[in-house]
Parts: C-alpha cells; sequence; structure tokens
C-alpha cells in the first residue's frame, strides 16, 4: 500500500500523540496489534500484591484490567501525554477508577509530576521512540522508582522499525544494546533483556514479523 509523505507523517504524528476522532481509531488499533507487547512487559513486571505500578504512555488502557488481575490489590498510574488517549483510557476503565485503584494524568513528555520513591514499578511500551530527551526522562523515571523497584521498557527492534515507511519522520529507533547502555549511563542496573518475535498486520496494512524486546532494569 502506498502512502504519501503527508499521510506518513500524520500516521507517525498520531502515534507519538493521538488526537481526536483519528486518535481514538489509532488508539483501538494500537491496543489490538500491540497487546502482545504490552502483555510480555506485564509479564515481565513480576507484579506483587499491594504493589504501585506506573505506565508511561498507556494509550487507551484496554490492557488495564489485565495488569489488576496479576497480584492483590494492585494501584495502577497511567501517565500519557495525549489528552484524547486519557479520555479513551478514563471512558474504557471507568468501571475501575471509583474502586480507586486506576489514575490517570495528562503529563508533558519531560517530567514525572509524581513523588519521589512512589512507585514499586514503572513500564513503558512503543514509546521511546518519541522520548525527547531520553537522558532526562529515565532520571525522572529513577527519581519516582523505589530502590529495588523494577523499570520495563518494551520496543520494537531498530531493524524491523526502519522498513516501516512512517519512521522516517520523527521516530528514534533503538536496539537492545543501546537500550541498555542509555539504562547504563542514566544508574540502572540491566537484569535481563528478552528479544521475541512475533507475526502482526503493521499499521500500513501489511502482515510481518515483528522483533521486540522486554528489558528489565533496577535500581540498587
Ligand atoms: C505508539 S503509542 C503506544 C501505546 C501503547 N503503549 C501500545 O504499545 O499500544 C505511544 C503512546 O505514548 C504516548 N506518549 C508518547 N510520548 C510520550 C512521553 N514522552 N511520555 C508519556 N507518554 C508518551 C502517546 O500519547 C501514546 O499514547
Amino acid at each position: 500500500m502506498e502512502h504519501s509523505e503527508e499521510e506518513l507523517k500524520n500516521i507517525t504524528s498520531q502515534l507519538g500523540c493521538p488526537e481526536g476522532e483519528h486518535g481514538i481509531k489509532t488508539g483501538e488499533m494500537m491496543h489490538a496489534s500491540n497487546i502482545g507487547m504490552t502483555t510480555s512487559a506485564i509479564d515481565a513486571l513480576d507484579l506483587q500484591n499491594n504493589q504501585t505500578v506506573l505506565e508511561i504512555g498507556h494509550g487507551n488502557g484496554g490492557h488495564i484490567a489485565q495488569l489488576l488481575s496479576q497480584a492483590e490489590n494492585l494501584n495502577y498510574f497511567g501517565a500519557d501525554i495525549s489528552a484524547t488517549i486519557i479520555a479513551e483510557a478514563e471512558k474504557i476503565n471507568q468501571d475501575l477508577i471509583p474502586e480507586g485503584k486506576v489514575h490517570f494524568k495528562l503529563t508533558d513528555g519531560i517530567t514525572l509530576p509524581f513523588d519521589e520513591n512512589r512507585f514499586d514499578k514503572i513500564f513503558t511500551v512503543n514509546t521511546i521512540y518519541f522520548w525527547k530527551n531520553p537522558g532526562e526522562y529515565l532520571a525522572e523515571i529513577k527519581r519516582t522508582l523505589k530502590l529495588n523497584g523494577n523499570l520495563v521498557i518494551c520496543f520494537a527492534d531498530k531493524t524491523f522499525m526502519q522498513n516501516l515507511p512512517f519512521t522516517n519522520y520523527g521516530f528514534k529507533l533503538y536496539d537492545g544494546e543501546e537500550v541498555k547502555e542509555l539504562l547504563k549511563n542514566s544508574g540502572f542496573t540491566v537484569e535481563n533483556i528478552r528479544s521475541k518475535t512475533e507475526q502482526i498486520k503493521s499499521k500500513t496494512g501489511e502482515q510481518v514479523e515483528r522483533k521486540f524486546h522486554v528489558v528489565v532494569a533496577s535500581i540498587k
């Protein structure tokens, strides 16, 4: 399928910060095509009873009920830069919000408006490509993560991403080693990295094999 440069830029902009009606559809499509990656990241979190978890860039939040079923009395916080996505996630999770276990926050993508040592676990799926200053963002993550807490970063490998037509327009691509290096330079200890492949339908409609990584890091 051929796309004009303008269409490709629009796909990138919607993936980086979904907006309006198109953003709602993008949120649905991301949830469907990325649930394998999200499930892998949730598994890697190894959630324990009573933990508080932050997700950065949660998309429409269609996976949050699944996350909450991993252990007893979990407390979930979502931070996202898209007002459209926050509204969608609030709608999809409306039954969970009154219980006080699910909270969403519209953020600026640079800072995390949470206290120090707030979270037992922090994770993010398919957002690292859009981080403006990864070193500064990782410092914010480190500040808000408890000592011995875990950070899980899940992302598709550079070799897969660079074949997608829209990634020329504003994505920063990484391989596993580059993310490990970023984490080490920011004071994290890399515990492990699992690399996987899966078959998915790409954002432009083709069936493709996607290689992705799940990196687990901690602060000691
Ligand atoms: C490509 S989507 C991924 C959504 C979901 N995690 C998934 O894998 O399907 C990127 C999401 O992260 C959000 N986002 C992008 N940059 C961000 C940042 N620096 N901080 C927080 N959220 C961000 C976007 O608004 C969007 O909801």
